[in-house]
């Protein structure tokens, strides 16, 4: 199906860096910057895509991210690895709306993508480029929901995937990456703790390190998020987007996706207030941002029990920070507790059950409908960012239980 439908090809030209400006060659394993060690974003020449990428061959293609390729970094039809990704549900929830008085709230499920997870969405083209470009094994440090996606990924590749880990990550993410395949180690520590076992290991073993921002392609796979998310609205930007951030893929593939479609002529400059949530217990981008900083100093001690917000120190904060002010966006936290409310809020009046990271989301909603930051009218869009179903651990229920009749 894919390759029958993959002649019109990547628009791919080259890497640039967010921070220097200089180009570097797409056509081999790039990591960070070489020049300045910062973030590379991957550069498409537009007016090629369009004559291919049009609204009616969108509209017509198969569905899944892929639709996308031309604004996607692989070349060859036979090196995507796809599991079904993308095209994720845009729906009104107008009772879960109404608890906050809000009128036009809308919730994309990516809880719906392959692996229960928007991870699907970056780690398919991350892999797949990586699959084009000669790597044999790939390797990433996560919170979770990366692991199983990689590890899925890789299998259906062919690669080798390992994973590492916090020890206390979700149950269900440390059996699916096994379950996969994939090497799993768990570390005693936080995330940035695994990056630095897989800079190691990657070195010694030549593997190819997927690390979040430190691996140009998986930011391209999470904007067809934003690619979606506008084309689902009759191609109009939303008042408002809120996002749970941890390294901030999402937030920062979605607003790529927006300045790529301006520059295609299919929107305008308008632009969506993009909101940060994160918790109390770890919130660098929110410190940052209310302090008025351009980077976010690493939280130390960092403790939430939602495990995709546990990132004490983002190496793309410096491009969040950037786009939430640009965008007249804001960012707030919220508390553990009224995140897994929210998870049940979500649940019980809209029939989607989602991640923490969902609950979280809507918990910010709320606190900033009441502060005046969202308006009524606004037409928002609350990021469910992955499934429920994979933290039986945070969900308490009490059951009756009686006899047999
Ligand atoms: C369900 C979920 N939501 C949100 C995040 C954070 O995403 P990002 O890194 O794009 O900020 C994660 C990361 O692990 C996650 O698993």
């Amino acid at each position: 199906m894919i390759t029958a439908t993959l002649e019109a090809g990547s628009a791919l030209t080259h890497l640039q860096c967010t921070a220097c400006g200089r180009e570097h060659d797409a056509e081999r394993l790039q990591n960070l910057c070489p020049d300045c060690g910062k973030v590379l974003f991957a550069r498409y020449d537009l007016e090629r895509a369009a004559r291919t990428l049009t609204r009616e061959a969108v509209a017509t293609r198969p569905r899944g991210m892929w639709r996308w390729r031309e604004l996607l970094p692989v070349r060859e039809a036979r090196n995507v690895v796809s599991l079904g990704e993308g095209d994720t549900p845009l729906m009104a929830v107008p009772r879960l709306g109404a608890r906050a008085r809000l009128k036009r709230l809308l919730l994309k499920d990516e809880g719906t993508n392959p692996t229960g997870s928007f991870k699907a969405r970056g780690i398919s083209a991350a892999v797949s480029r990586a699959l084009e470009l000669g790597a044999r094994d790939v390797a990433l440090p996560t919170a979770g929901n990366a692991g199983g996606a990689l590890a899925a990924y890789a299998a259906r590749a062919g690669l080798g995937a390992h994973v590492y880990m916090p020890v206390d990550a979700p149950e269900l993410n440390r059996k699916e990456a096994a379950v996969y395949g994939a090497e799993v180690v768990l570390v005693r520590g936080l995330i940035n703790d695994c990056g630095a076992w897989v800079r190691r290991r990657a070195g010694e073993e030549g593997w190819y390190d997927l690390s979040t921002f430190k691996e140009p392609y998986r930011a391209e796979g999470k904007k067809t998020m934003g690619l979606e998310l506008v084309e689902q609205l009759g191609w109009e930007v939303p008042d408002v987007i809120v996002y749970p951030t941890g390294g901030g893929t999402g937030l920062v593939g979605i607003w790529k996706a927006l300045e790529e479609l301006e520059q295609l002529g299919w929107i305008d400059s308008r632009r969506p207030r993009m909101i940060a949530v994160q918790t109390e217990g770890c919130a660098p981008i929110v410190r940052a941002f209310q302090q008025g900083l351009d980077h976010a100093p690493a939280v130390q001690g960092a403790r939430t029990s939602i495990s995709g917000l546990r990132v004490p120190a983002a190496v793309a904060d410096f491009l969040m920070l950037a786009l939430i002010r640009r965008s007249g966006g804001t960012a707030v936290t919220v508390t553990d507790e009224e995140a897994l409310a929210g998870m049940r809020e979500i649940a019980s009046t809209e029939g989607v059950f989602p991640a923490p990271e969902g609950g979280a989301v809507w918990a910010g909603i709320k606190a900033l409908v009441a502060s005046g930051a969202i308006g009524r009218d606004d037409r928002v869009v609350l990021m469910n960012t992955g499934t429920g179903l994979k933290y039986g651990e945070l969900v308490s229920v009490e059951l009756p239980v009686v006899e047999r009749l």
